[in-house]
């Protein structure tokens, strides 16, 4: 299978849905942009900011909680794959509760333009457990959607690709990160850069600083009453792929399932030979050089 394939059942018209978007998107001032480079915690961070907006709505059960009901994909649609991939002006029907949450893989200077007056919110997540392991979720993901067995070959075609900055459509990973590292500096309002791997570490404070980003921090009466652990609970990768919906539905010819796997730091070590391993740790030195960004 040719590396540019591995994710085209997701990504078939990803350049116009990124023109489209330039062009169609009018951003609302509360709007809020969940911006990642792929397979970097994304499905995590959805469901994380769902349930923190839910939460909101002062249920006295979890009975009736968006994400029993569909996968964390399926209720933030990304801007360039799921709703400008076909039209300039998708149907935003769905999309008037406040506040209006979408995601993207876009780098940030891509949105740029469209979004130089807003003061809308954005939250990057990024795999700075290790790269190398967002690489192997990435090989372990395009196998799992084409239903092939894993194949080193396509690992080894992805490696390189990664390695010139021209794997996905999206550019080179470093220049992702720090269209957002730099914004999160100059305008900490306005992006929040977040870690996978502190969100592992630390998840009780990465949740309170989304939280507080957010503007619906939790309140010290929440806090007490273990608000704060209960989201965490409902959004584990143990509990999201143990439900219904997350087993045995699919949205766009992507079962679920396959959003979830084993979200562990390391899992590259298994799979990358010591070469491709330190290759990798000199590209993104190399490139994150001066950044003020460290891994
Ligand atoms: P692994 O393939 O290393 O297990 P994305 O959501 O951007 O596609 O990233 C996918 C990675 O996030 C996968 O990592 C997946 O297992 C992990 N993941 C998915 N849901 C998660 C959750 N609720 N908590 C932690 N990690 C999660």
């Amino acid at each position: 299978m040719a590396k540019s394939n591995i994710l085209s059942p997701i990504f078939y018209n990803t350049l116009q849905g990124v023109l489209n978007f330039q062009r169609g998107f009018q951003p609302q001032d509360t709007d809020i942009i969940l911006a990642s480079f792929p397979k970097s915690g994304t499905t995590w961070l959805k469901a994380l900011t769902v349930a923190l907006l839910e939460r909101l709505k002062n249920r006295s059960s979890n009975d009736h909680h968006l994400l029993l009901s569909d996968n964390p994909h399926g209720i933030v649609p990304f801007f360039e794959i799921d709703m400008y991939n076909e039209s300039l002006s998708p149907d935003l029907v769905n999309f008037s509760s406040f506040p209006r949450l979408f995601s993207t893989h876009m780098p940030l200077h891509a949105m740029h333009e469209t979004l130089k007056e807003s003061p809308c919110k954005i939250v990057y997540v990024c795999s700075c457990r290790d790269v190398k392991v967002m690489l192997i979720s990435l090989w372990f993901f395009g196998c799992a959607i084409h239903k092939i067995e894993l194949d080193k070959n396509l690992l080894g075609s992805m490696f390189k690709s990664f390695c010139s900055g021209t794997v996905y459509y999206y550019g080179p990973f470093w220049e992702h990160l720090l269209s957002y590292w730099r914004e999160s500096l100059e305008n900490p309002n306005h992006v929040l850069f977040m870690r996978y791997e502190e969100m592992k570490a630390k998840p009780r404070d990465q949740i309170k600083r989304l939280a507080d980003f957010l503007d619906c921090p939790f309140t010290k009466e929440e806090e007490e009453k273990g608000s704060v652990d209960e989201i965490l609970n409902f959004c584990s990768l143990r509990n999201l792929s143990s439900l219904e919906v997350n087993k045995t539905q699919k949205t766009n010819n992507v079962d679920h399932k396959n959003y979830f796997r084993k979200g562990e730091v390391g899992d590259w070590k298994n799979y990358l030979t010591p070469e491709m391993e330190s290759k990798i740790d000199m590209v993104i030195q190399e490139k994150l050089q001066g950044s003020g960004l460290k891994f």
